[in-house]
């Protein structure tokens, strides 16, 4: 069951002049959280109830008895978020969502790209026995990140950038499509976060080969617990906060 919380900030980190990993304090989110849920968070300085609708973010990992937000600034909401503080306080609503699917399989394929590859760090430390993959995307190579967490968790880590600046030059997706050519559809799993026009392509190249397929999509949200309709995705024709974030392209256990 989702719940109202109070969450003390324990950490603020600036990874880039734009984007920020929060750490807040959050142990009833531990307890019933898993990879793929997220969190409302509401935005706002006490008193001035602006933005007035909460926001909605990926659980991009679990610390306990923390949860770790990462979060790009493009708003009104985020760039209050980044002026909290050790010692702040943040109002919360969640775990709210579909997880993704956590079964044992031969080969786990992660790919992201952007902030979209938050709840893919999540998911990296519950399925940490299992062989995997991960193919970070990003523009240039200041916006790879995470890439230690998920060595440290036991991941193959494959770059690309967009300039060439490191890894593969091109989309995370070119990487995609040559390893599965290497590997047999029926072993492989993958499980895709980031923007939508890749979100297509990793789903478009999952069904031609008969691949097991999850991802994470991301919609504005207002309530999160299917009131509203302002998350209808038209891609794939579901309310994300409750038919989602997670879809599939198989029945998961
Ligand atoms: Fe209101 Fe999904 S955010 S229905």
């Amino acid at each position: 069951m989702p719940v109202y919380l109070k969450c003390p900030v324990v950490s603020q980190e600036s990874l880039t002049p734009t984007h920020f990993l929060l750490k807040l304090k959050a142990e009833e989110i531990c307890h019933q959280g898993l990879p793929g849920m997220f969190v409302m968070i509401q935005c706002w300085e006490p008193g001035t109830a602006d933005p007035f609708l909460p926001r909605a973010f990926s659980i991009c990992d679990y610390e306990k008895p923390a949860i770790e937000i990462f979060y790009k600034t493009w708003g009104i909401g985020t760039y209050w978020m980044t002026r909290l503080k050790p010692g702040d306080t943040v109002h919360l609503f969640g775990p709210l969502g579909k997880r993704f699917d956590l079964s044992p399989y031969t080969h786990r394929i992660l790919i992201g790209g952007g902030t979209g590859i938050a709840p893919l760090v999540a998911l990296t430390r519950f399925i940490s026995e299992q062989k995997i993959t991960v193919i970070l995307g990003a523009k240039t190579q200041d916006e790879l990140f995470f890439e230690n967490t998920f060595r440290e968790r036991g991941a193959t880590v494959l770059l690309a950038t967009e300039d060439g600046s490191r890894g593969h030059c091109g989309l995370p997706t070119e990487i995609l499509n040559e390893l599965i050519q290497r590997e047999k559809s029926e072993s492989l799993h993958i499980t895709g976060c980031g923007p939508l026009p890749m979100l297509q392509k990793i789903w478009e190249t999952a069904e031609r080969a008969k691949i097991l397929c999850q991802l994470a999509i991301e919609s504005p949200m207002a309530c999160g617990v299917g009131a509203c309709l302002g998350c209808t995705d038209p891609f794939w024709g579901i309310k994300t906060c409750t038919e989602g974030p997670v879809v599939s392209n198989y029945s998961p256990p």
